[in-house]
């Protein structure tokens, strides 16, 4: 049996969580350096909880310099078992509107200035991340915002961007119409690539804030617009971790999907 621990990534916006018990800030060293930021431990309604802010508090970290192995390497030292990021993204769906949700089940990564593996030196790892969300966790989540009345919608492919600066017009319709993505944000990769290399089940919740650049109603995307519907956003994702403890199970079984076995056929190094 498997003690279930969550851990929330928590972008921009979501800088702290309501209603936790027992809170302590923790500060966490890995061999990767330091995570964003300490992580705050804590249990929700008996379920063991971390929330890290993925952009340290005071938004100290752009997309590029987020810590992301030191932020997984942290959460597995802290026992962390479920990896829920939440984060703004824009959108491609004229359905999916800035306020939705989106509980995302792929991804496209074209980030190209980060660190992407705890493997390479030393230690040669090629983990599968055909399919890089939990759809255990993804249930899961999808069920806590239907219960706390969010407009969500089920399943979506998120292009990973590497940023700072939004698409240009042409990149934004390139993704859209040719490559069928539905939402684009900036941090979930490699975020949930070293998630699966560490055997973590992660899932999604991207909070729509624009309709990045396509949308000839709307006008380009910029920070302004972004901040105006964050607030809102951060207000539905707190109820939504509120209702994860009804959803989960505290205690369970091996992932039917995997995840916790990732490395079990990975490995090409020889042991020594
Ligand atoms: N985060 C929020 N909106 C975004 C957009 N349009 N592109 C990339 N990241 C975003």
């Amino acid at each position: 049996m498997t003690t279930t621990k969550i851990a929330v990534i928590g972008g921009s916006g979501l800088y702290d969580i309501d209603g936790l018990e027992d809170q302590e800030w923790v500060e966490v060293d890995t061999p990767w350096g330091k995570p964003s930021d300490a992580i705050l431990t804590g249990t929700l309604q008996g379920l063991p909880i971390c929330f890290l802010p993925r952009h340290g508090r005071g938004h100290v970290h752009g997309p590029t310099t987020v810590p992301y192995r030191a932020n997984i390497d942290a959460l597995k030292r802290l026992g962390v078992t479920d990896v829920i990021s939440i984060s703004a993204c824009g959108s491609f769906r004229e359905e999916m509107a800035p306020g939705d949700f989106v509980i995302v089940d792929q991804f496209i990564d074209r980030t190209f200035a980060r660190e992407k593996s705890f493997f390479g030196t030393g230690c040669a790892a090629h983990v599968s991340v055909a399919h890089p969300t939990c759809d255990r966790l993804r249930a899961a989540c999808l069920s806590a915002a239907l219960d706390a009345t969010i407009p969500v919608h089920d399943g979506g492919t998120y292009l990973a961007m590497e940023g700072p600066q939004f698409s240009t017009l042409a990149e934004s319709k390139l993704y859209r119409d040719n490559w069928g993505c539905d939402v684009i944000g900036m941090t979930n990769m490699p975020e949930a690539k070293l998630a699966r290399e560490a055997e973590l089940c992660y899932a999604s919740v991207a909070m729509i804030t624009d309709y990045d650049s396509w949308h000839p109603d709307h006008g380009e995307v910029d920070v302004t617009r972004i901040i105006e519907t964050l607030h809102g956003n951060a207000d539905k994702a707190k109820s939504l971790v509120l209702g994860l403890p009804a959803v989960l199970n505290h205690a369970r079984d091996t992932c039917p999907h995997g995840c916790d076995r990732a490395l079990e056929y990975a490995i090409l190094t020889a042991p020594e």
